[in-house]
């Protein structure tokens, strides 16, 4: 039996109710047989600065960098902030994808987003997509999960109960599982 596919989740949020830290709580719990999902922390680290990674690796940056590398797969859930995706979560990545040996490179990638309106993060996620050919991953195509209205789909506890959204979540987890499984041969 192939071994468990470990999964590194980041959401593009800081706040407490965060909906798409919400979705990734969700994806914890659709998970299929065979896929762990780990929360990765990015909200301890710096700005990214030339100079301070020259001087040593943060602490914070250098343990996001450690997960991804341990990671098989990454799974992304992200506002949309100004039509793009936001500087907390572009500022991760470009903290944990300094050489050597940059380790997003190769591994399959999940993106789903929520937001108030209608819609759904669409172009956060194209820009997220652009970012993922310099990093050399490869994101599912499809399905696109593009959760609108959020706030009519999470419970006061922040609980993702919208059948077709979880249906949703569900279907990219396995087409990320299946794509990650072909890449890794
Ligand atoms: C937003 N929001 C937003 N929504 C959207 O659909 N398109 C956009 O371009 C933006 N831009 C934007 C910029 C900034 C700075 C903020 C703070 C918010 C609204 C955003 O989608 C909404 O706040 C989501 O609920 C944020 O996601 P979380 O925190 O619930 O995960």
């Amino acid at each position: 039996m192939s071994r468990t596919m470990r999964v590194l989740a980041l959401s593009g949020s800081l706040r407490k109710a965060s909906f798409n830290t919400g979705l990734l709580r969700a994806a914890v719990e659709l998970a299929p047989e065979g896929m762990t999902i780990e929360l990765g922390e990015t909200r301890d680290l710096p700005h990214y600065d030339e100079d301070v990674r020259g001087a040593g690796m943060p602490a914070s940056a250098a343990r996001l960098r450690a997960e991804v590398e341990r990671a098989d797969a990454i799974l992304v859930a992200t506002p949309e902030y100004n039509y793009s995706l936001p500087g907390g979560l572009k500022n991760a990545i470009d903290w944990a994808s300094r050489p050597p040996k940059q380790p997003f490179a190769g591994k399959a990638l999940g993106i789903m987003g929520a937001s108030g309106g209608v819609s759904g993060t669409m172009r956060a996620q194209y820009h997220l997509r652009q970012v993922a050919v310099y990093l050399d991953m490869h994101p599912v195509n499809k399905p696109e999960v593009f959760v609108r209205n959020a706030a009519t789909l999470f419970d006061a506890e922040g609980r993702l109960v919208d059948a077709a959204a979880r249906e949703a979540v569900r279907g990219l987890l396995e087409a990320l599982a299946a794509l990650s499984s072909k890449l890794r041969g």
